[in-house]
């Protein structure tokens, strides 16, 4: 389905999307290629950027530009800026992030460091480095991807739920400062979504309580509501349960969340050693 007939004139015709190597990424990299929009495509794995890209280029007569990055290394931003050089964005999404799933106790400080700085720091220079030219276009759009573990603490998943509880707050702040300069900024925060994040902390989709969406239609969320900020959850299960957990006391909230992440993990954990026994 397509968006709002409007789309490319407000928010094209360069968009920048990071973590379009998989997953949601991708889906807005598909998504938006669809509308004729040309594209910075980021992530660290190169060639899956490439062939993406290249796919794109030929099914939709646009022009891509593929960058290999680490959004954890000090000077991203820069680099960035450079490839984006004498491009009219109108669009950024910053969308790329990792997870630790697990007790907190046992995670090494040099994986809560990379967390800190792919899920927070990156994105917050990327909103310092494009929205001064975005406010001066006067018309765009940031869209910036947070969780459902951005609206309170999680148990057995507590620095991946700290860094979205700082992508909200940083994405909710610059919603109200540009509301009226013409530049939409969502925080879209998902529920489970099938793609390699669950796997990549150990989590098996099967074993999600909720089920899971799919990546293009929390994408296709995202850049309908562009204009709804300041957040939207995506899918009306995941709505319907946050709204339950936030309506809970703060106590029970917090354990029942952190419940749900280590049943699942339990699972996927007895899971994996019953087909490993199987083998
Ligand atoms: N899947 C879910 O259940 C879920 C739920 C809520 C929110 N989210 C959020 O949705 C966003 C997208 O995740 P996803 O579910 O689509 O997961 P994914 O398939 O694992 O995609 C993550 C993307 O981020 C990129 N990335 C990771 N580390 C990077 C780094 N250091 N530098 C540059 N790029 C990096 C990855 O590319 P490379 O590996 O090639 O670098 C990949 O393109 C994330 O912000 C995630 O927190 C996901």
């Amino acid at each position: 389905m397509g968006l709002a007939k409007d789309f490319k004139q407000r928010y094209g015709p360069w968009a920048v999307v990071t973590g379009a190597s998989s997953g949601i990424g991708e889906q807005f990299a598909r998504l938006l290629a669809a509308e004729g929009i040309h594209l910075i495509l980021v992530a660290r794995r190169a060639s899956v950027l490439e062939s993406l890209a290249e796919g794109l280029r030929q099914q939709h007569s646009i022009q891509v530009e593929v960058l290999s990055l680490d959004l954890g290394s000090a000077d991203f931003v820069d680099t960035l800026l450079e490839t984006c050089a004498g491009l009219d964005v109108g669009l950024v999404v910053s969308n790329a992030g990792v997870a630790a799933k697990g007790e907190y106790l046992d995670m090494e400080p040099g994986e809560l460091t990379h967390l800190l700085n792919v899920n927070c720091r990156a994105p917050m220079l990327l909103a310092r480095a494009f929205l001064p030219g975005l406010t001066e276009r006067g018309v765009g759009g940031f869209l910036i991807t947070g969780s459902l573990e951005g609206f309170q603490a999680y148990p057995y998943s507590i620095p991946y739920a700290a860094t979205k509880a700082f992508v909200h707050s940083l994405g909710e702040g610059l919603w109200g400062e540009l509301k009226d300069s013409g530049i939409d900024v969502l925080v879209l925060a998902p529920g489970a979504t099938d793609t390699e994040l669950l796997p990549l902390s150990g989590m098996d989709v099967r074993d999600m309580p909720m089920g899971v969406m799919s990546a293009e239609s929390v994408a296709q969320i995202g850049l309908e509501r562009l204009q709804a900020g300041p957040t939207v959850i995506a899918g009306w299960l995941n709505r319907l349960m946050m709204g339950m957990l936030l309506a809970m006391p703060r106590r029970w909230s917090i354990l029942a969340g952190g419940k749900g992440i280590k049943d699942a993990m339990e699972k996927s954990r007895a899971r994996q050693q019953q087909e490993k026994a199987d083998r």
